[in-house]
């Protein structure tokens, strides 16, 4: 029997749809949701390296043992904890969760858990276009246990997925780098070790010294604000490399126009400007990552947004460099380099 002879009245439609995996779709934030409370409760860091039972668990958290073996039991069917007779125990991925984990995700899960909450507010954002979020330096500087647990999780994430950059940007042996708003030094320190002789030095707002002596002590750091003429570098003062890592998503068009002016007038003649960011495709849905990435940007910050390589390239040739083509990685994130004459 036809779609049309059960009387769908449009077959195209009802013969294309998949409800499973809509629905699927729709209740895949359960799992987020479990590993989130499973961080937030303090669950993968009790239990690792020291699997045990309800009572145990419930005593050390302070939890409900009805509310506590729920969340076991979600756990045990999304793979992250295994239970041996009356014994709970994380699973190799589980383990990841741990802040003590030689290869944490802990942070990650903190950052998207915070997120998590903030996407529920997506209809109000998607109304107004407003950010359902405090401005980040009020954060920083209000909040800095969570501004700096946001920071750390941006190093966890560069770790795991920042490696290209090197390539991609394909910096010359020696040389000085200004890392514009390069918080925890994530990227100049993966650049530092790549290219022989690079000495690099991140500018970010003060409050974000602390995270940088804790993951890359080896960095210079100097405070500074994006929002100040030559971000508060004095006249005269030259740089060989000025790297932009992902900026230019949190600021609306006219605020990236100037900061990439200003970083042009922060180049020695002959030096580069780095661009690492997502850059979206004319089309504005691909790469797919940058394209679920934007609504996120809306989310979080005033007139956030994700820009085009045209875009990129109009303001990088407004401030009078010239940019190369665009180079893109495995990832999402793409380089663009562009030189002072
Ligand atoms: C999205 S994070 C990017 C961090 C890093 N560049 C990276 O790629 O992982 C934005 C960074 O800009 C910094 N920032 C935000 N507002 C700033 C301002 N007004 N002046 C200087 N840095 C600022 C933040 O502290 C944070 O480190």
């Amino acid at each position: 029997m036809s779609d049309d002879q059960a009387g769908s009245g449009n077959s195209k439609l009802h013969s294309a749809g998949d409800p499973y995996a809509v629905v699927s779709k729709f209740t895949s934030y359960q799992e987020s949701a479990l590993i989130g409370t499973a961080v937030e409760v303090g669950l993968p860091n009790l239990l690792y390296g020291s699997p045990k039972d309800l009572d145990g668990i419930t005593a050390a958290l302070g939890t409900d043992s009805r509310g506590t073996l729920a969340l076991l039991s979600g756990l045990v069917a999304f793979g992250m904890v295994e239970r041996e007779n009356e014994t709970f125990m994380l699973t190799p991925n589980g383990e990841l969760l741990a802040d003590e984990h030689p290869s944490s995700v802990a942070m990650i899960a903190r950052k998207e858990w915070f997120f998590y909450k903030l996407w529920a507010k997506m209809p109000e954002a998607v109304r107004t276009g407003e950010t359902q979020t405090r401005a980040w330096a009020d954060r920083l500087e209000n909040d800095p246990e969570q501004a700096h647990d946001f920071l750390r999780a941006l190093d966890d994430l560069c770790r795991l997925y920042g490696g290209d950059l090197p390539d991609l940007a394909g910096l010359e042996s020696g040389g000085r780098l200004l890392d514009v708003g390069g918080g925890a030094g994530s990227h100049s320190a993966n650049l530092v070790e790549a290219v022989d002789g690079l000495q690099a030095t991140v500018l970010d707002l003060p409050g974000a010294e602390a995270v940088l002596r804790e993951r890359h002590p080896e960095l210079a750091f100097v405070a500074g604000d994006i929002n100040d003429p030559r971000f508060g570098r004095p006249e005269g003062e030259e740089w060989d490399y000025v790297l932009i890592s992902n900026i230019l998503h949190d600021h609306p068009a006219e605020e990236n126009r100037r900061i990439i002016k200003e970083a042009a007038g922060l180049l020695a003649p002959g030096g580069s400007l780095i661009v690492y960011e997502w850059v979206i495709d004319e089309g504005r849905t691909s790469p797919a990552g940058v394209a679920s990435f934007t609504p996120m940007m809306v989310i979080e910050n005033a007139g956030g947004w994700t820009w085009t390589e045209a875009e990129i390239g109009e303001w990088i040739e407004e401030a009078g460099l010239t940019p190369r083509p665009l180079s893109q990685g495995p990832g999402p994130i793409a380089v663009i380099r562009a030189e002072r004459s």
